[in-house]
Order: structure tokens, then sequence, then C-alpha cells
């Protein structure tokens, strides 16, 4: 699993299989699952668990184990938010007995500069575990594991000592938000300096302790000893009767080249908590006296509210209604009357005028803002290298194609939830949110409190894909507690996910290239409108450049997604590169190769090529192999997908191949879960997803109406992993997703010689005609 959120599901799935057919075969596990979703997409791996338990079912090993504890005396890992563990269980951490603090106070990134994880703090216990604090937070991307192996091997403890307090505003340090695959580059550097330091500290106390030099001692397995004489001493023994806290100190942390616990596979450490329904989510946790509260929604974007009469839900029994301004809600004890009350409430709304769907892409462009220069945060950006303009003109061979993107939908299975409780003018909220810190500054400012009397905590969560960076279901909850004077729970309804979170943002993205009749490529000009500039630079050397993000009015609500916008302009730049290939007579693999100048780039380019067999030709009558790739937050990324195409138009995936570079890896069978499910994701918005509106509506929020990937949607899914060991480890739960559409689209376009241009590609599965209203548009 990755966030673990269908799990249950799967595990009812499998069982209620294997007791059926003990020995299923793999399209069978795939048929039989069919209906369950899992957006994470670990699909490969579930298949690998069924068919391993069908091995122990089928051999008679298999057995009903009982939850694994990772050591004797020790708690079974993933308990749950800290602060709902009782006191017995909060002292499994060691937390609030001897030890010793080490904090490391200062921001500082992998390069010593910007970072988004300010500092961080480590207790050593004198019982002997580890506790380690980040203000990151884990929604199924296993950071939690990662981070703690950093920490087990800076520290020289057992991995299975450490444990890790995760996203708590009133616990940990600031963090910004668990975003742009920065939990290993920032938090886990802070992680790592703040660990050596403590080992330095624990050697020098066991020197001072038996007055021998530091050089002669080595920390090991949770002990310092001396390296050639017998005397050792564990750290809870150092430890004993103190309560020491300790800054930090510059130390330098183990090369890479020699880890030992990072570097390996080590499972997910919440998974025991998961497979056995330990693991309590946002939407499961519950308070004493707690209410379910629903709020009154819109009927459209921007409407707002003209007339509103609550009698009859006011005069419902257990039921309260809340107005405080647009704001209206109910609480009721539960769920169901909560809807009731919601339904029996008669509101007016005033809308405001919308542009359809149909209308998006000239929308879009007459809405677009042009760059002044340069780069604005978040604004329009500005690269320029070069005379693009004289070398279109003087170009043998011109080529202008314009490629789009449909607004998609994070769609966590966990929709957003939050639980929210005052006493007194202090407000704790539990809610899955990427950004406790950040909602918390939500929630003080729309309850008009002072943030230090709002602490945010979050548990882990059923995913984010970036489009669990607010809070709304938080303040709602909070807004309801305060006026019931109860705890309150929100979750959202699937329904409203779908219409009320943001989106990604749809693109418009305009190429214009030109080459000599030899084959060299001379000018790019390259302008995203509306989704964003992520990604949007281009790796090959290409001498005249102009590449220009312009943002536009969205009509639909927009955010951040998982890769943002690289997705798009990857899809946009591959794409293209492969058109400008096949009109200047190139290869378009060679063509790329030619073109590069990043050494891990081309490698992971050679390694996927190799794997996929891309410059075997002829291919068979409708097979085609495509591939694209490129860097995205400092990791390397090559996709190959093969198809096949009837002469109906009907695509099948046939196997994707992904070689892949983060740099130095700490876990790599998290990285091949993240590796798998990210390129699946990608198969879903490159084939079939799409948000559909009209104005100012959702037409399609429910998994009936909005295709997401299915197990009959994935292909077997090879993945190549590089480890680089000598390059600082990059983030890597975004990467691998940007490469998909374009390799498809290549592929598609090799199967069938038809070249697809706007994302999704193939929403009934087959080839179509090329978008009219894409040309039409301009
Ligand atoms: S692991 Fe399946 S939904 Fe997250």
């Amino acid at each position: 699993m990755q966030c673990g959120y269908c799990t249950s599901g799967m595990i009812l799935g499998i069982a209620s299989l294997l007791d059926k057919s003990p020995d299923p075969d793999d399209a069978l596990i795939r048929e039989s699952l069919a209906g369950n979703i899992c957006r994470c997409c670990t699909y490969p791996r579930i298949v690998r668990a069924a068919r391993r338990a069908s091995a122990l079912v089928t051999s008679g090993e298999g057995s009903v184990a009982e939850p694994r504890a990772a050591t004797p005396g020790l708690p079974a890992p993933g308990r749950g938010p800290w602060d709902l563990l009782s006191l017995e269980e909060r002292d499994y951490f060691d937390v609030l007995s001897d030890g010793m603090v080490v904090v490391l106070p200062d921001e500082r990134g992998a390069d010593g500069g910007w970072s988004t994880s300010n500092g961080a703090w480590i207790h050593i216990g004198a019982g002997g575990l580890v506790t380690a604090f980040t203000g990151k937070v884990d929604v199924g991307q296993d950071n939690r594991t990662a981070l703690s192996q950093l920490v087990a091997e800076e520290l020289r403890v057992p991995f299975e000592r450490v444990r890790l307090v995760m996203g708590d505003t009133d616990l940990c340090p600031y963090d910004m938000g668990t975003f742009g695959s920065r939990s290993i580059p920032d938090a886990g550097e802070n992680l790592r300096a703040t660990a050596a330091s403590a080992r330095e500290l624990l050697l020098s106390t066991a020197a001072d302790l038996w007055d021998v030099d530091t050089e002669g001692l080595v920390a090991s397995d949770g002990a310092v000893r001396e390296s050639d004489g017998d005397a050792s001493i564990t750290y809870g023994e150092l430890l004993h009767g103190e309560q020491r806290v300790e800054r930090a100190a510059d130390v330098s942390v183990s090369p890479e080249t020699g880890w030992r616990t990072a570097g390996a596979p080590i499972p997910k450490v919440t998974a025991g908590a998961i497979v056995t329904g330990a693991q309590r989510y946002p939407t499961d946790l519950s308070r004493p006296g707690m209410l379910r509260g629903r709020v009154l929604r819109a009927p459209a974007f921007g409407a707002t509210l003209r007339s509103l009469d609550a009698a009859d839900a006011q005069a419902m029994s257990d039921m309260s209604v809340v107005h405080e301004d647009d704001f209206v809600g109910v609480v009721a004890p539960d769920t169901t009357t909560a809807r009731r009350g919601i339904d029996a409430i008669r509101a007016e709304w005033d809308r405001v005028p919308q542009p359809p769907e149909d209308e998006l892409i000239a929308h879009l462009r007459a809405t677009q803002v042009a760059p002044s220069g340069g780069r604005e945060w978040e604004g329009p950006s500005h690269y320029e290298v070069g005379d693009v303009d004289a070398a279109l003109e003087h170009a043998d061979v011109r080529l202008d194609r314009t490629y789009t993107t449909a607004y998609i939908a994070h769609a966590p299975l966990e929709t957003r939830a939050a639980l929210a409780e005052w006493d007194g003018d202090h407000l704790t909220v539990w809610t899955g949110t990427q950004r406790p810190f950040g909602v918390r500054e939500e929630l003080a400012a729309a309850l008009d409190v002072p943030e230090v009397q709002v602490r945010v905590i979050v548990p882990d969560t059923g995913a984010g894909y970036g489009g669990k960076h607010t809070g709304e279901a938080a303040i709602e909850a909070a807004r309801l507690s305060r006026a019931s004077g109860r705890p309150v729970s929100v979750t959202w309804t699937r329904q409203e996910e779908f219409t009320w979170a943001y989106v990604r943002p749809a693109a418009v993205i305009d190429v214009r290239s030109g080459a000599t009749s030899d084959g060299d490529l001379t000018a790019w000009e390259f302008t995203n409108i509306n989704s964003g500039d992520a990604g949007i630079l281009c790796p090959y050397e290409i001498p005249n450049q102009r590449i220009e993000f312009r943002p536009a009015e969205s009509p639909l609500r927009q955010g951040s997604y998982r890769a943002l916008a690289a997705t798009a302009n990857h899809f946009a730049r591959e794409s293209h590169l492969d058109e400008l290939a096949h009109q200047v007579g190139a290869d378009p693999f060679a063509l790329r190769l030619r073109y590069l100048r990043d050494d891990r780039l081309a490698a992971v380019f050679e390694a996927a090529a190799e794997r996929a067999g891309l410059v075997r030709t002829p291919r068979d009558p409708g097979r085609g192999i495509g591939i694209a790739g490129g860097v995205e937050k400092d990791a390397r990324v090559a996709t190959s997908v093969e198809v096949r195409v009837d002469p109906e138009g009907r695509v099948e995936i046939v196997g994707v191949v992904v070689a892949f570079d983060c740099g130095a890896i700490v876990n790599p069978d998290g990285l091949v879960n993240q590796i798998e499910g990210a390129t699946a994701m990608g198969l879903g918005g490159a084939m079939f997803e799409a948000v559909h509106f009209e104005v100012g509506e959702i037409l399609n929020p429910s998994f009936s109406t909005y295709r997401v990937p299915r197990f009959t949607d994935v292909p077997p899914i090879d993945v190549i992993l590089i480890d680089h060991r000598d390059v600082p480890s990059a983030g890597a739960g975004e990467a691998p997703i940007v490469a998909v559409a374009p390799a498809l689209a290549n592929a598609i376009f090799d199967a069938t010689g038809r070249r697809l241009r706007s994302m999704p590609l193939i929403p009934d599965g087959r080839v179509r005609s090329e978008t009219a209203k894409v040309d039409a548009a301009r």
C-alpha cells in the first residue's frame, strides 16, 4: 500500500477471491478486484501481494498472524496521532522520561540555503527509544519510513527503535508543507544533521565517562564501544538520570556510500497497523461527545446566498443550525441526521456568469497575462536565450503546434476531513492536510484567534497528491464546534470532494520550433497558458529559445497537483520534439541524445530505451513504442510505453518501462512503490481523466462518472533504479508521473501515424481524429 486507505477493501476482496479460487492467475486477480479503487495506483503491488497470499494458502504455510510488534516490549508501529495516545502508550516513546534532546534550530536546506523545513529535534531516551520530530506529514508517500531510516543510520541504532512524530504544530518544528518532493532533501537533511550531532554528543559523553579520547570510540547498534577494546555502554545507560537539551553542532553526516540502514528496502513502518485495521485516519477519529457536521453548499461556483429559511431544519430534534455570514451548517449526532438537516434548508442563490467547457481554450487565451520579464512568484515567467524570432524566420523547417490538457481531479479515497475541539479559547483540530502550519494560520484568521491558541495535528492521511494544501474542512469543523460547544467532525462527501476541492489546472501550450534542412535544431518557442511553469525549461541545447508561462483566469478553482505543471509541460515538449524529429527525418531517440547535455538524463533515456527494445524495428503491425523523459525536482526520469492498436483504433497498453535516478536511494522498496503508483496514476490523466463542467457546475462528481485507473487499466510496469550514491537524494513522489503522457502519445504515433495533442488522449479507449477545436481556437 501507499496511504493504505483502500487496503482493508483489497484484503476483503482477495480473501473472497482465494476462498473461491485458491490459485488465481493475474488476470483473474485483476478482474475480481476491478471494482476496488486504489487511487495511489499500487495495483501491480497488490496483484503481487494476492499472488503471495495464494502461494501461502495453497502451500498450507499461510496462517493468521498476530499484528507484529517491531521489537519485543515495544508497541506495534503506527498507533495513530500522538495526542490521542494514552499516557501508558506515550511512555513507550520514552520522551517524557530521562534522556537527551538535540535541537537543530536553524533553517537549512540540502545546500545550506532555502528549505521548507525549519530544523528538527530528536530525543534519545534512557529507555533506548529514539523519537524524532518533523513538521512533514505522511499522506501515503511513506516519508515516515524513509526519514526514520536516515535517523537510524546517523545515530547507529536499529531501525525499530526510531519513532517519528509528524505534523503536530505544538510538538514539531515549523514546516512550510509537505509538497514539492522536499521531505527527503529538506526534513531528511535536517534530521540527518541532528542525528549525526546527537551521535557525536553521545561519543563525547562516553569519552568523558571513561576519560578517553573520542577517536578510539565508535557508535553502533545503540551503544558506544571502544574500537580496540571490550568496553561498551548503551545510549540508555549513558543517559540514565540525565535530562539534557543540546543544540546540534555542525557535524558531517555519514557518506551515502557507507549507508547500511538507509539505502535498504525496509517495508512501510505502518503496514502492520494498516492491514490489521489499527491505523486511524482523520475520518476515523472521535472524541467524547462528538457531533457530526455538514455544510450547505452553493449550487454553482461563485453563487452567493440571497435568502435562507432554516426553520424546518432547526425544528428537527437533535439538530442545530449554524449561520454565520455566508456560512451555513448543521450539527447532529450522526451523519445521516446531519444530511437530513441540510436537505431541509431552503436557500436562494444569486449566480454569476461562468464560461462553459467548450469555450475553455478561447477563454484562457483571452484572459492570459503576458510576462513583463523575469519570473514572478506564481505569476508570469519569461526565459530567453539567443534570437528566437530570427531563428524561426530563417528556419528551413518550421513546426507550429498547440497541445492542451484537461482539468483533472486529485480524488483521494479519503475525502477532506477534520475533527475540531475547543477547550476554552484554545482550539485543536485533527485533519488530513499537507500543510499543518499553513492550516493553523488559516484557522487563526478565519476564527479570529491568535495562532498560538490553535493546534493542528495531522494523523497519517488517506492520500493527498498535492490536493490537500488547504484547510476548508478544518475551518468548517472549528466553526461548527465553537457554535455548538461540542467536538465536531466534518467529512466531505465524494461529491463535495469532486466539486469543491481544487483541480489540476488545464493547459494550453503553444510550441513553435525551427530546424535546418540538415536536421540541426535552431529555434524553440514554448508558451504555457494557465497551468504553470514547473518543468517548463528545455533540457535540449537549442541555441535560440523563448519560454514563457502566462497565467489566465480559470473558470474552475485550480491548485497544485502532483508534479504541478511539469506533466503538461513535458507532454507538450516531449511530444513536439518527437514531431520535429519526424519532420526533419531524424530518429526521435537519437535526436534527444544528440541535444541532451545532462549525462544522468541521457543515462535514464538509454536504460529505458534498451529495456523497452525501442530501437528494434520494424515493429509488428499495430505495435508502437514511444519514449519521453525529463528532469523534475532534481530527479531524472525516462518512460517508455508500448502499445498495440487494433484496426478499429482501440488502444492496449502492452507495457511500461521507467528508468529513474533520484541520486542516493534511501529506500528502494518505497521508491519502486512511488514510481509504479505515479506511473499508473499518470496513465489515468494521459488516457481518460477529465473534469467536465458546464456553467459553474461539475458534471462528473463521482467515481462512476470520473474514471480513474483500475486494476484492468494498468499494464506491467518495469522499473529500473539507478542508485547514485555520490549524489544527494532528491524526492521521488512527483517526477515519475511527468513523462507518461508524452511517451504514450509518441507510442500511439509510432503505431498509427496519428498524432494526439490533447490530454486525455484516448477518453473512450480509441485513437480519435485530431482535435479540430484546438486549431480552431487559435
Ligand atoms: S494505497 Fe490505495 S488508495 Fe492509497
